[in-house]
């Protein structure tokens, strides 16, 4: 063997980590994805013709492996429960004293140690190899292994004879706080849909079925226990730990074995004071009884460990000052006041923007311009505001008057009784008119790839588009002097914008964005109108009739006949009519596909782009069932900002839980593996 290929080798493999780690580290990257993936060509090419110098730790062993079409379940060794919480040091105490009528005279320490907001992962070793990595579910996961590979801090071989080289460890992937809004600033350049928090981007990122995606995620872990304590020669958690460091693991952070509940509420109590300082999410702190012994007496329940409770913080909290009260305009016009504020810090995040919902919202917290007020960020990126600080006034603050005409187009704004929002009355408003377009695009609409609000906001400010018809107009010739466009993406849009001319009556009566008009209720018309001129013909002339049809209500009808009876509506449809948009748009031939039949939904928080009741109408539509509360039935919980306590529930019971995106690909007729 040459001691050329060895140095050429080396020096390679010293060049990928390096640009690894101004990648993975430090957001920075010196060089392309291709010249990137260029260097690892060759190493993997050398490695190939002289696989002795191939080694465990070459960069070349975390990439690779082909995508997959969905993840295989695997049933876990041991059940992966969840942990009961705590809010107070008293109810620690308490956790304290059930202990110790379970152990009577007995003495024993815990073991305090961080909690992770991240995902729960089991992770296989055989002779010291990692050989499989599985998502947490009560008692089945995902197989993940080839994503979880591309994590650089897991070990892929460990220290020989530190720990046995058979051994499962169970940990929490996550992604630090600088991770995160570093993917988020790539997405928002390529006007893709930004992520909720760093828990959700890790769990998007996790869950890719192309480990090359996972790969371009900077993800990181820390193991935080064994799974079988007993057939490792360790006799404490602390122990084992140490051990697990040692042989090559990130180990969860800030533990201590302490031997006094006082002392473990002190420790907790200590590390909550400093939680702002650290640079990934940590929403509490875990006690535990160190000795397996005795966690092995103390047993679970169905569902917790009796051995080991959750402390979890108090939701972060700062304050700051509101620099002025913005309103944005919505698709459907609606106008809503948003906090713009001094960015200030809170739970690791950067926050400038509190959303305000609405004006009554504004005048019951008396929120004013100039006020400071508590905001609190809970697992979310978007805030909110707690309170005002009404002692910190001065008397110069402002306060926040609704406008009364839309602060993008200038047409008068319209209150309807009993709503809260006020509405934009200008259809040809242009803030509106963004937006319509990007909710045109959207997957659960026409479905025209690459067509971000980025873009979206690029072509109306070169006039090159004016309504949702003037898409189907643009050229590569067009888009070519537009900044961020070469020949390839934009032929890519056009390309897109073509393939979208046939998507079907359904998707084009949601796209258009009428009022009231949500994806079950396209479907519905679309199945009993043979095109588009019927329906037009029967919602201008008798909307009563609409209301015939089943689950078509008053207010939907009231709002078809009005869109079609506005003129410019009329002009657009004329206009996608004259490029052949609507061709191919007589009654769809497979009604909406039933991906959800006899499945049982759970939905939580709030969703960018459907109201409780459009998202429930989507899931029925589907063939799928809407249940208010989460049960080992449930087969998926959808995830909006701000998730309930159902949230926790669907992770404690291992349900799947999906974000919007992930939602929009069930609507799409697309379900993601099982979970
Ligand atoms: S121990 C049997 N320790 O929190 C108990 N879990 O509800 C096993 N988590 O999603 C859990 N940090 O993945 C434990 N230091 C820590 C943890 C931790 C985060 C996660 C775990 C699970 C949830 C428990």
């Amino acid at each position: 063997m040459s001691t050329d290929a060895r140095s050429k080798i080396e020096k390679l493999r010293e060049k990928i980590r390096y640009h690894e780690r101004k990648y993975h580290e430090e957001f920075a990257p010196e060089i392309s994805d291709p010249e990137f993936d260029k260097l690892m060509d060759e190493l993997k090419g050398l490695e190939e013709v002289h696989p002795k110098l191939a080694t465990p730790d070459s960069p070349t062993q975390r990439v690779g492996g082909e995508p997959v079409d969905e993840f295989k379940e695997v049933t876990h060794t041991r059940p992966m429960l969840s942990l009961d919480n705590t809010y107070s040091a008293e109810e620690l105490r308490e956790f304290d004293g059930r202990v110790r009528r379970l152990l009577p005279d007995t003495e024993f320490d815990y073991t305090v140690e961080l909690k992770i907001d991240g995902l729960g992962v089991s992770l296989h070793y055989e002779d010291g190899v990692f050989v499989q990595g599985i998502t947490r579910g009560h008692r089945f996961g995902d197989d993940v292994t080839p994503n979880l590979r591309t994590i650089r801090s897991l070990p892929l071989r460990l220290t020989p004879s530190v720990v046995p080289g058979d051994i499962e460890v169970r940990g929490e992937v996550y992604l630090k706080h600088k991770a995160f809004e570093w993917i988020n600033a790539e997405r928002k350049k390529a006007g893709e849909q930004l992520f909720v928090n760093p828990r959700n981007a890790a769990a998007g990122s996790l869950r890719q079925l192309d480990p090359r995606i996972t790969a371009s995620r900077p993800l990181n872990v820390f193991i935080y226990g064994l799974t079988a304590p007993e057939e490792t020669p360790f006799q404490s958690h602390d122990e084992a730990l140490a051990a697990l460091e040692e042989a090559g693991f990130p180990v969860i952070e800030r533990r201590r074995r302490l031997p006094t509940i006082e002392a473990v509420i002190e420790h907790c109590l200590a590390v909550e004071a400093e939680r702002g300082r650290f640079d990934y999410d940590a929403d509490g702190m875990v006690v535990k009884v160190d000795s397996f012994e005795l966690q092995e007496k103390l047993a679970s329940t169905a569902k917790h460990p009796r051995w080991a409770i959750a402390y979890k913080f108090p939701a972060e909290q700062a304050t700051t000052t509101v620099e002025r009260i913005d309103v944005n305009v919505g698709r459907t016009g609606a106008v809503t006041p948003v906090a713009l504020l001094a960015p200030v810090r809170v739970g690791g995040a950067t926050v400038s923007r509190a959303t305000l919902h609405n004006e009554d919202e504004v005048s019951r917290k008396d929120i004013r311009e100039g006020d400071t007020v508590l905001i609190e960020r809970g697992g979310d990126v978007i805030p909110k505001v707690v309170e005002v600080i009404t002692e910190k006034r001065t008397g110069r603050e402002k306060s926040f008057v609704m406008p009364e005409t839309c602060p993008a187009c200038g047409a008068a704004l319209h209150r309807a009784e009993g709503e809260a929002a006020r509405r934009c009355t200008n259809a040809a408003c242009p803030a509106q008119m963004r937006e319509r377009i990007i909710h045109f695009a959207r997957r659960a609409a026409m479905d025209i790839e690459h067509l971000g609000p980025k873009i979206v906001d690029q072509l109306i400010e070169a006039k090159l588009v004016g309504d949702v018809a003037d898409l189907y107009g643009l050229t590569v010739e067009k888009l070519l002097p537009l900044e961020r466009f070469a020949e390839k993406s934009a032929a890519n849009l056009v390309a897109a914008i073509e393939a979208s001319k046939g998507r079907g009556l359904d998707r084009l009566l949601f796209g258009l964005g009428i009022r009231h008009v949500g994806e079950r209720g396209a479907g519905i018309l679309a199945e009993n109108f043979a095109g588009l001129d019927a329906l037009i013909e029967v919602a201008k002339s008798k909307p009563d009739q609409l209301e015939e049809l089943q689950e078509i209500g008053p207010i939907m009808a009231e709002s078809l006949s009005r869109f079609f009876s506005e003129p410019r509506n009329l002009k657009i449809i004329e206009k996608l009519d004259a490029v052949g948009a609507l061709t191919e748009l007589a009654r769809p031939e497979a009604t909406i596909s039933q991906v959800l039949e006899g499945m049982t939904v759970v939905l939580t928080g709030t969703l960018k782009g459907y109201t409780r009741r459009e998202a429930a109408e989507a899931v029925e539509a589907r063939g799928g069932r809407v249940a208010a509360s989460v049960s080992p039935k449930t087969d998926y919980v959808i995830v909006g900002d701000e998730p309930g306590s159902k949230y926790d529930k669907a992770l404690s019971l291992g349900i799947r839980s999906l974000n919007e995106a992930e939602f929009e690909e069930i609507l799409a007729g697309r379900l993601p593996g099982p979970g």
